[in-house]
């Protein structure tokens, strides 16, 4: 059975108080301060009025101390945040659970320590530990719109850098077009992964090279200055705001350069309904559904969804507009 795509009944709405009121989405990026308030403290957001509210208490697990040692200037929405709360409660991550309530079945998973193993057509092939990445890159935060394909939307300030940052470290050669990236795959503290045996696990995806060197294109570590919730794909996960969400592959434990493009999960699963390049696009419907809107998945109100969501003075050089 697919999940992926399903229409959202009323009923998985989130039941939150609507305490952040929301404005037209601007989509233009623009820079943002972001500062550190003592050893691992809080950050403070410092334009445009957008400070983000710190994370209520939650029924969430935060698997690990927070990692952030600095803030740094970044891009981002002027958009507010979606609450701690909202964004960790309603998750799509398959290895536990095709439901949204990801968080509840997180418990057994292990993600310290957690070894990466970069390989493939590259200088510099190795296998190191996601928090010492970390230590080395330092981290931003930004706050980035993020559309799942399933007409769903929130907004998320994710801590983490970017991912060219590695790409540059790995030093690919110059016949690696593309990127591949798999999920861990621990079926013993997986549930969902037991649940479908028939799904090609582990989760893997991939990106085009100038798209994984892209700016916007981030490894995110944490969400409000805090470790990255299990739910959310600790310890590290990818973030491609101008993709649907399915792009953004959670709890990476290999990444390799190759020279054609990757098959992906979904487009493993059904090439029809989730191709390779799946930019958000308000014209071009899912084959079962339109993508003209989406749905606050805090508020649930109906906003009209953008051209590669928002992002398009950003990547839109990258891509012809059919
Ligand atoms: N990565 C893995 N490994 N497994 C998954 O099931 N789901 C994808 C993506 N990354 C998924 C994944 C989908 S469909 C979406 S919409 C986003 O994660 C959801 O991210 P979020 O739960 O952080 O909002």
């Amino acid at each position: 059975m697919n999940t992926l795509g399903k229409a959202p009944s009323s009923s998985e709405i989130t039941p939150e108080p609507l305490y952040l009121r929301r404005r037209e989405f601007l989509h233009t990026t623009f820079l943002f301060t972001a500062t550190s308030v003592g050893t691992g403290g809080s950050l403070l957001w410092l334009m445009g009025g957008n400070r983000a509210s710190e994370p209520e208490s939650s029924p969430v697990s935060v698997s690990t101390p927070s990692l952030t040692t600095a803030g740094r200037s970044s891009y981002s929405t002027n958009e507010p945040s979606t609450s701690y709360r909202d964004i960790t409660t309603y998750n799509n991550f398959y290895e536990f659970t095709l439901g949204k309530d990801v968080f509840k079945h997180v418990e057994a998973f292990t993600t310290e320590p957690w070894k990466i193993e970069i390989t493939g057509l590259c200088e510099n092939p190795m296998t190191v530990d996601a928090r010492e990445l970390l230590e080395e890159f330092g981290m931003e935060e930004r706050i980035y719109r993020f559309r799942c394909v399933e007409a769903w939307a929130m907004v998320v300030p994710w801590s983490g850098y970017p991912f060219r940052k590695l790409i540059e470290k790995a030093k690919p050669k110059s016949e690696a077009k593309f990127i591949r990236m798999l999920t861990a795959s621990k079926p013993e503290q997986m549930p969902g992964m037991r649940q479908a045996p028939h799904y090609p696990w582990p989760y893997f995806e991939g990106l085009r090279m100038d798209e994984a060197m892209n700016t916007l294109t981030f490894m995110a570590t944490g969400i409000y200055g805090k470790a990255l919730p299990k739910q959310h794909g600790a310890p590290l996960r990818l973030v491609v705001p101008w993709k649907y969400g399915y792009k953004s592959i959670k709890s990476i434990v290999k990444i390799e350069f190759i020279d054609r493009q990757p098959k992906t999960f979904w487009e493993a699963l059904q090439p029809e309904e989730y191709p390779f390049e799946s930019n958000v696009d308000p014209k071009v419907p899912h084959p079962r559904w339109s993508q003209a809107t989406h749905r606050l998945i805090d508020t649930g109100s109906r906003e009209r969804t953008l051209y590669l969501n928002g992002y398009a003075d950003w990547v839109g050089d990258m891509y012809r507009r059919g």
